[in-house]
């Protein structure tokens, strides 16, 4: 019996989805990457022709490029699409492959709107497809090594956090300039720190299995000198879970180059403490875990994550074409998006 395989068209081949999405939908198994979208002229075509090529030479096998986000949702051989286009675009091409019957692995934040979002999850539910938005920092190998240590009680009951994710300015300039979607509030539903914010609010609520109550943010922007087409921030969240854990977040572009990591440490009531820590000037591919003792007892581990395995979007990918297929039940929808987005939305509100 041959086993069945899922088709995937990906959307969208920059900074994320052409370094993670696309190289997972071509390895994990029963996933075909059947086809991508390109836009005439632009790097998305180059990129396409380019693995057409390569999967011509490599694999003896066809990708079809396509030009037209229609024909892509139209197309019955397709079963299941991957948006990772920017934020303006993942509602209406989100709504035209749901529309067409497909599953839908859908970048974060769904949409600038939460009742856009709301609107998508219900089609999907209507359609009875699998809607799968990219909450991928809980599959990151980091935070699972965290939260086994947490659910074996390693540090009795959590009390407190700090988690933050500082990037350099110099990076995300590049990726993401100040003329660009990413800092229009209308196209993105806030500025970079409101975007960045979504993984680590969701991932903090699937780790504690609780949801957060509240938030209050304050924010400090600044253009940086020598970086053009860009501003750094910094800013802060205060937080309370219901399950009575306390914490900041810090979502940051001012550091310098080798300051940028993401720092994850929670605090327990039997005076032990876990320490996560993503530091790429160390090296980019390994978490670093600790769990810290009370009397220097503390114990390490060297969590490896090659490629797109580091941020777990291989892993997410696994699990979405397994559910696409029926083998697995998705582990969680639109709602979870929207339990972390509306906490992101906060930044943007409690800063106007
Ligand atoms: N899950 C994660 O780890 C993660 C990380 C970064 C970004 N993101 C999210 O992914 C999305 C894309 O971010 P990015 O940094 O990769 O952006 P990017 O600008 O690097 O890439 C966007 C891609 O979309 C294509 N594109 C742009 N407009 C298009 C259109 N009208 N039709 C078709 N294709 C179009 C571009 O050609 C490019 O390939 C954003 O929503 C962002 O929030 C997620």
């Amino acid at each position: 019996m041959t086993e069945k395989v899922l088709k995937t068209v990906c959307a969208g081949v920059g900074f994320v989805g052409g370094a993670a999405h696309v190289p997972s939908f071509r390895k994990v198994p029963n996933s075909q990457l059947y086809g991508l979208l390109a836009r005439k002229g632009r790097e998305s075509e180059a990129y396409a022709l380019k693995l057409k090529e390569k999967l011509a030479k490599k694999e003896n096998r066809d990708l079809k490029i396509y030009y037209d986000w229609g024909d892509v949702c139209n197309d019955p051989e397709v079963d299941a699409v991957c948006v990772a286009t920017p934020t303006p675009f993942h509602y209406p091409m989100g709504k035209q492959a749901l529309e067409g019957g497909k599953h839908v692995y859908l970048e974060m934040p769904i949409a600038p709107k939460l009742k856009d979002a709301e609107e998508l999850g219900k089609l999907a539910e209507k359609k009875g497809v699998v809607l799968m938005p990219i909450l991928n920092f809980r599959t990151c190998p980091g935070y699972v090594k965290a939260k086994e240590l947490l659910d074996s009680g390693a540090i009795g009951k959590p009390i407190a956090i700090t988690f933050r994710e500082f990037i350099a300015a110099e990076d995300l300039a590049d990726q993401w300039p100040l003329s660009g979607w990413a800092w229009d509030i209308e196209k993105a539903g806030g500025y970079p720190d409101y975007t960045l914010s979504v993984w680590s609010l969701d991932m903090l609520q699937w780790f504690f299995n609780s949801p957060i109550e509240n938030v209050e943010w304050t924010a400090n922007y600044m253009p940086i000198e020598g970086i053009n087409d860009f501003k750094g921030y910094q800013t802060v969240g205060i937080m309370k879970f219901a399950n009575g854990v306390v914490g900041t977040t810090m979502v940051g572009s001012t550091v310098a180059k080798g300051l940028d990591l993401s720092r994850f440490e929670i605090f327990g009531n039997n005076g032990k403490t876990i320490l996560v820590d993503w530091i790429p000037s160390k090296n980019r591919e390994v978490f670093d875990v600790t769990l810290f003792g009370k009397n220097g007892d503390d114990q390490n581990w060297q969590v490896e994550g090659p490629g797109p395995m580091i941020w777990g979007h291989k892993q997410m990918i696994a699990h979405f074409v397994q559910a696409c297929l029926g083998n697995e039940k998705p582990g969680y929808d639109y709602k979870a998006a929207i339990a972390a987005q509306k906490w992101s939305n906060k930044i943007v509100t409690d800063l106007m």
